[in-house]
């Protein structure tokens, strides 16, 4: 079983906003803070570098690039930690499908040693199918296992898995037991399946208790998808609720939405649609760090394309296709650039137009 397209719910102009979009999304996390938050423009500021222990796991720094189906392959994950970012997921991986041994399946836990530390994301509904799988995970190389409650693709949905239900905590106990101590367990979540419901904050509490090392919050409801604006009022009431790290998910576009994220109690960040043809957000989040001169920008989209053909083939051209509008949008690309490549009907004419 593969993973299914999320890029269908993804509204086209959220993937790689504009500037001036930007700004505003900016604005809007830090409006819903506390008083006392930091100023975006005041000086740079540790929070993101501060140590963080999940679990067994010790990272350096509080920015993660999140788990997002047919994005986080192997290139991609090497390409936002060139710029800094302190955890990496793999795509979202059916727990069957490495249970019933699934050759595509299996292709996903492939992981090389620049791309620790590393999260493996299962979904899956049974808790003996998720628990052979996250104990595969942890022989394939995982620092962490990350169960996806946080789906909201009905194909996913309806099986039962990518929502927290009354089955979750027991999910999460075997899941634990089965990645043994050396593995973090932790959980993607989404507020609740439909406005009002609650269903996160309610649970959370439990799957804490069966023994999940962190809770990730992407604070919109899965009848929401990724419309509208994440509610971080419900990130910084788990953070408040819960004794283990909340990490943050939802409109983090810079430095000033991630520190505001952290000064209302979340542990750690993720970047996700905005860093989408921009890894280079993971520098300017963490460090202030300017975006880099054309010239750069364009010697990374270089270096990804390359490693996205060397480790896909054939396959990497639909999988660059998705990105090449984003990095157009990003500076990194002119038009007529980005439109030769959409049209690209193969590795050899990528490779053509990039020069590599
Ligand atoms: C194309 C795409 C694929 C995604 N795939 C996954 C996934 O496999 N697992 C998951 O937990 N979340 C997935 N997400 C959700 C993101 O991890 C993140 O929580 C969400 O996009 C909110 O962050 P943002 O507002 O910064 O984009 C996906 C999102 C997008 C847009």
């Amino acid at each position: 079983m593969t993973a299914p397209d999320f890029a269908a719910h993804e509204p086209a102009d959220a993937a790689a906003p504009e500037p001036v979009a930007a700004a505003h999304d900016a604005a809007g996390v830090a409006d819903s803070l506390p008083a006392g938050a930091p100023d975006a423009a005041g000086p740079p500021h540790d929070r993101l570098h501060e140590s963080l222990r999940i679990g067994s796991l010790d990272l350096d720094r509080r920015a993660f690039m999140a788990p997002m189906a047919g994005i986080s392959t192997p290139a991609f994950r090497r390409s936002v930690r060139r710029f800094g970012a302190g955890l990496v997921y793999t795509e979202m991986i059916s727990a069957y499908g490495v249970h019933y041994d699934n050759r595509r399946t299996l292709d996903y836990l492939a992981c090389g040693e620049e791309q620790h530390p590393v999260g493996f994301q299962l979904f899956g509904a049974d808790a003996d199918v998720l628990a052979d799988a996250a104990a595969r995970c942890a022989r394939a190389g995982a620092d962490l296992v990350d169960i996806n409650m946080a789906c909201p693709v009905r194909k996913v949905l309806k099986t039962g898995a990518g929502h927290v239900d009354v089955h979750a905590a027991g999910i999460v106990r075997a899941v634990a037991e089965a990645a043994g101590p050396d593995v973090a367990v932790t959980v993607k979540m989404r507020s609740g399946l439909r406005e009002g419901d609650e269903a996160g904050r309610r649970t959370a509490p439990l799957l804490v208790a069966a023994g999940a090392a962190a809770v990730c919050i992407h604070p919109r409801t899965a009848a929401q998808l990724y419309r509208g604006r994440a509610d971080h009022a419900v990130t910084r009431a788990l953070a408040q609720e819960l004794d283990v790290p909340v990490i943050a998910s939802g409109d983090v576009d810079g430095r000033a939405a991630a520190l505001a994220l952290l000064e209302g109690g979340a542990a750690a960040v993720m970047l996700a649609r905005h860093a989408l043809g921009r890894p280079w957000l993971f520098a300017e989040v963490l460090d202030g760090v300017p975006e880099p001169d054309l010239a750069d920008r364009l010697a990374e989209v270089r270096r990804f394309a390359a490693d996205a053909l060397r480790d896909m083939g054939p396959r990497g051209v639909g999988h660059l296709r998705q990105f090449w509008q984003r990095f157009r949008r990003n500076g990194a690309l002119d038009r007529p650039l980005a439109q030769a490549l959409m049209r690209a009907p193969d590795a050899a004419a990528v490779r053509g137009l990039l020069g590599l």
